[in-house]
Order: C-alpha cells, then structure tokens, then sequence
C-alpha cells in the first residue's frame, strides 16, 4: 500500500528477472554491460522495461552498480525539484567514475530529458544521450540495435512473464493543472485501443502474469471508439485474475467504474483518487474542474461500493495563495474521507507550470506545519480503518518473495498491504490471520 510520504509516489518495483552480474555465466559473450536507474512513477517503471529489452536485444549484460557498467542510462522524473536535485547528483558521480575510466556512456531519458532544462544539463554534466519520453526509439541505435523507426506508442508490449506487469492504456494527459509538467513533458493524451490492450493482457496471463496494472496519468479519461474506461476495466477484469488500475481524476470518476471496484472479484479493492486540496478556492485555481463537495460524493460511492476497500490520494500543500483557511478546509476533507494513506506533497515551483509565476508563494515554515498537521490527520483515520482489519482471515496476494528477515510482502483483495510469515513465491496466494495493523502496513500470520 502506498506510505505516507512527501516523496516521489512510487518506489521502482523488484524485477523478478535477476540481472545478470559482469562476469556471470549468463553475461553475453560481447562483455558489454549496462545499468538501469529508474526514478519517479510507474510509467517510468514501466519505460524501463521496455529498455531493458532494448539493452539485452543489443547483447549488454544488465549490472545493478555503476561501476561495473559500460553504459549508464538514468529514466528520470521531473514532477518536482527535488527530482532533478537526486538526478544531478547522481550524473556528478557519473561523471567521477568516467574520468576513473569505469562508466563510458551517459544517457538520460524520461520526463527531464523532456524539459528544457535537459539541454543545460546535458552540457554540464556531458550526457551522451538526451532522449525525451516520446522518441525511446532512437535509444535502439544508440545501443547499437537497427534504428527503429516508431515513436514511442502504447501498442509495445507490456512485461511479459512476470507475474505482476503493468499495462499501459494511454499517455500524456489533457489538463493543464496548475502546479503540474506532464502535460508539457507528456504531451496530450492518446489512449490505447481496446484490442490491443486486452490482446496483451491475454498474452500475458497465458504467460503467468497474475497481477495486471493498467497505467497511465488519468487511466479514467480513456476513450476509445464510444468505449469508456469502465468497460475496458471490465472487459479485462473478465481475462486478467488480478487487477488494479493507477492513476485517475476525479473529473472521470463515473459511478459505474466505482460500483464495478465492488462487485468484480477480480478487481483490487483499492482507489487511488487524487484531490490536492480540501478549498473549493484552490481546487479552481490549481484548475482541477470539481469541487470538495463532488468528490466527497464520489468518495461515498466508492464506500458504499467496497465498504472494506483502500482509498487514496494526492495533496499537495502551500501551492502559491494557499491561506490557512484553505488549509483548514482540506484538514476537514480528510476527516471526512477518511483516507486510507496518502502521498503528501510540498508544492514545487516547476518552471513552464502556471503555479511557478503565481503570487502568494508560502512560506518553508508555514509549508512544514501545514504537511505534519494533513500528515497527522491521514496517519489517524488510516491507523483506525487498519484496526479494524485485525482478527480478520485474509487471502494475500504475495507480491514480494521474503526479504533476509523473513518478511514477505502481500496484498489483500481490500488493497492493504500486509507483511506475512511466508516463503511463498510471488504471485501466489496465502491464507493468514492479520494479527496488528499499524498505520501504513497490517501484519498477518499464516494459520495452522
Ligand atoms: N509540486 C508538488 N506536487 C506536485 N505534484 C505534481 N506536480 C507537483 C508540484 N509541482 C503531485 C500531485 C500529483 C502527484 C503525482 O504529484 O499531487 O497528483
Ligand atoms: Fe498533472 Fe493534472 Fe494531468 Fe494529473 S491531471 S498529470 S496533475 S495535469
């Protein structure tokens, strides 16, 4: 489940394909190695699998450290500063290890290598490749592959063999929020037809996938030939045994997709519904196209649809002309929404977004109070809901095999992540008690 945090929403997720070490049997006769950074969300996750089979089509050996690697190619995000800060010290210490002789080619791809700012970073840091999140392809020839000539499209395949993949439905967005650089790093959004979406999804559970994410920016604005998102998600929830779908905007939301949530099996019982703010005031400044109160309803629906479900969002704090009294009113929207976590955010000027030129720019301290104090209130009501939670006997989706200390990582069908005394492989389920909860995670036990 998703932490609390002021970070980067989602952590880069295992790959269950191990990498293969310099030197390791399984490293390709040509000996050339590269290493794989992935930064930010789950598209950039997922962008790097499809590198990963660029690299390993043209014969490097994947190597989890930079000094064991020839080729280093950073996936970035830029969807706030702290980002780029993360990204410019790794390049220093590229650049370190190219005048050691170890490293001998930088590429950078992803949503920096989309922002303007790519050029001067280009030229500080001597990048040898910049590539934006719409042309992957000219990757391929930098890696010595035939040059390929589509342009980054949804219709590539997805990973495949893993028993958790995730599946691209469309990309880029058509907001223009105010604080935020996809639209600009992204571009408009194009949605994936049907076909090939649940043609893959087919694929891939014929190959052992167990566990589909249907990705994209606002997965709920997907359109395609008079179809809606809801029946996409119900056309694969009807091919795929597990299914969850990130991220989508309140605007979209239809009731039909939140009853479906309930009433499918084979759906996760989780939502992740980003609101940002609590004031009707914000909400129209940030642009945002609903109110506090509509989303509340929707909210309601999802409730009334899967009582045991997970929510989630989205807040950013001390965006430019945020008063306290705005503040206060999105204190009051996660008392009433009783969320299950959220990813906080501090606002984060990002140059080209309308919010970066906007008056009002709070202050650090003020921007500090007012995480703790909406931190404060997610921990509570998602401490209370986990409560509620202990006693129950739970089917665990196992995600992640055990770490050294015996902790494996699961999830319930209500969306809640549970570490569970279990060696069980990833991908199957076990049977467990859920013993304590504290207010990120449940634990469990496997009854005897
Ligand atoms: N500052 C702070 N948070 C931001 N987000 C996007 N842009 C910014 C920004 N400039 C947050 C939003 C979005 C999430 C992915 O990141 O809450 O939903
Ligand atoms: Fe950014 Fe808004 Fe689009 Fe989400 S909906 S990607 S916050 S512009």
């Amino acid at each position: 489940m998703n932490s609390t945090t002021s970070e980067v929403p989602t952590a880069p997720i295992p790959l269950s394909r191990k990498p293969s070490e310099r030197g390791s049997p399984d490293a390709p006769a040509s000996g050339k190695t590269a290493c794989i950074r992935t930064f930010g969300c789950q598209m950039n996750v997922h962008d790097s699998d499809r590198i990963r089979r660029m690299i390993q089509d043209a014969g490097y050996a994947e190597v989890q450290r930079y000094e064991d690697a020839d080729l280093v190619i950073l996936n970035t995000c830029y969807v706030r500063e702290n980002a780029v800060d993360r990204v410019k010290g790794h390049l220093g210490e590229l650049n370190r290890l190219r005048r050691e002789g170890r490293v001998k080619r930088v590429a950078l791809t992803g949503c920096i290598g989309a922002a303007e700012e790519s050029q001067s970073l280009q030229e500080t840091y001597n990048i040898d490749l910049v590539l934006g999140t719409h042309n992957t392809y000219e990757l391929a020839e930098f890696v010595g592959l035939p040059t390929m000539r589509e342009t980054y499209t949804p219709e590539l395949p997805g990973t495949e063999g893993e028993h958790s993949a995730f599946v691209t439905i469309m990309t880029g967005c058509n907001y223009q929020c105010s604080y935020c650089i996809v639209p600009t790093v992204r571009g408009r959004m194009t949605c994936r037809p049907m076909e090939s979406v649940v043609g893959e999804i087919e694929r891939l559970v014929a190959g052992g996938t167990r566990y589909v994410t249907l990705l994209g920016q606002t997965v709920d604005a997907w359109r395609y030939e008079g179809k809606r998102f809801c029946d996409l998600l119900e056309a694969v929830s009807e091919v795929a045994p597990r299914v969850w779908f990130t991220t989508s905007h309140p605007s979209n939301m239809e009731d039909r997709t939140l009853r479906a949530i309930g009433e499918r099996d084979t759906i996760v019982k989780r939502l992740h519904l980003p609101v940002q703010s609590g004031s009707d005031r914000m909400l129209k400044v940030m642009h945002r196209g609903y109110k506090a109160d509509r989303y509340r309803r929707k909210i309601s629906v999802f409730r009334e649809a899967a009582p045991e479900g997970t929510l989630s969002t989205d807040i950013i704090v001390g965006h430019p002309g945020e008063t306290e009294e705005d503040h206060q009113q999105t204190l009051q929207l996660v008392e009433d929404c009783e969320f299950d976590s959220a990813y906080i955010f501090k606002f984060s000027p990002r140059r080209g977004t309308e919010a970066a030129d906007l008056p009002g720019v709070v202050p650090d301290a003020v921007v500090q109070r007012r995480f703790l104090e909406v931190l404060r209130g997610i921990e509570h009501s998602a401490f209370r809901r986990n409560q509620r939670k202990v006693g129950n006997i739970e089917e665990i989706f196992v995600r992640h095999g055990a770490t050294e200390d015996g902790k494996t990582i699961g999830e319930t069908w209500s969306g809640h992540a549970v570490h569970v005394d279990t060696d069980a492989a990833p991908g199957t389920y076990v049977t467990a008690t859920i013993e304590s909860a504290g207010p990120h995670v449940l634990y469990a036990r496997i009854r005897n």
